[in-house]
């Protein structure tokens, strides 16, 4: 598939790292981009009529199934956003723990279900889920983001399983910290939106199945394929 002929569909494309997908996808010539949003007013103007803004909230069946309606033609889609909530598994409420698994995993998996039968009659395609380092190994004070996207990284797998003989390659994204509203005011080094989105990008160009897009990532997935147990102790004092 080459970039003339992808036409892609990238979640919560209105800001951070999806917004920068937007971005990279034009830069790389794609024919159309679906940028879709909960709130249609939230989208920049992307400037270029091959940008589609539609409205598409993850969590709302209704929202997912009236997308599928109008992107009947995507071969890429991005299953970028995300919710992330403060606290540790004891103190975390039942709203946040909900709130990360209906966005994180349950939306990846409703938008999945809808669009597997749009990529079949689109000739086959990718999915790409954006997950995290955090899918990995657990920070303790992020239990309901750790969680729900542990959870999206076994749902990635069972999807690649499934849809192997079906024409549509699946691929986890595992950023470290990204410098985007998500870690708004939490002091790390962060890697820009626009240097993951093109490193996933490149890596989707190689055929790479799991992408690990910044050095935080490749230095801790470095580290967790040696040792991960070293990784879950590093990670249990931040
Ligand atoms: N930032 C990081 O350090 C980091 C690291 C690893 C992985 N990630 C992952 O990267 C992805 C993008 O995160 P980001 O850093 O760009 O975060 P962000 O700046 O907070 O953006 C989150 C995006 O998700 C959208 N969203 C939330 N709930 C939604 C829903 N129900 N339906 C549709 N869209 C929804 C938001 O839309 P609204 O504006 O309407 O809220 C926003 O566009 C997430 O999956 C995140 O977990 C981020």
């Amino acid at each position: 598939m080459n970039d003339q002929q992808t036409i892609a569909l990238v979640t919560g494309a209105n800001r951070g790292i999806g917004k920068a997908f937007v971005e990279a996808l034009m830069g790389q010539g794609v024919t159309k981009i679906y940028a879709t949003a909960r709130t249609l007013s939230s989208l920049p103007d992307f400037g270029s009529d091959r940008v589609v803004p539609l409205a598409l909230d993850v969590h709302n069946p209704a929202s997912i199934k009236a997308a599928a309606e109008q992107a009947k033609d995507i071969n890429l889609l991005i299953n970028n956003a995300g919710v992330l909530s403060f606290g540790d598994i004891l103190s975390v409420s039942d709203d946040d723990l909900r709130r990360n698994f209906d966005v994180n995993f349950y939306g990846v998996l409703s938008m999945a279900r809808e669009f597997v039968p749009v990529l079949e009659n689109s000739g086959g395609g990718r999915i790409v889920n954006i997950l995290t380092l955090l899918s990995l190994a657990s920070m303790p004070g992020l239990a309901a983001y750790n969680a729900s996207k542990a959870a999206a990284w076994s749902l990635n797998m069972s999807l690649r399983a499934t849809l192997a003989n079906r024409g549509i390659n699946v691929h986890g994204v595992f950023p470290g910290a990204v410098d985007t509203d998500m870690l708004a005011g939490v002091e790390m080094p962060k890697t820009a939106p626009e240097a993951v989105a093109k490193a996933v990008l490149d890596g989707l160009a190689e055929g790479k199945e799991d992408i690990f897009p910044d050095p935080m990532s490749q230095d801790v997935y470095a580290a967790w394929s040696q040792d991960h147990k070293a990784v879950e102790k590093q990670f249990s004092q931040m």
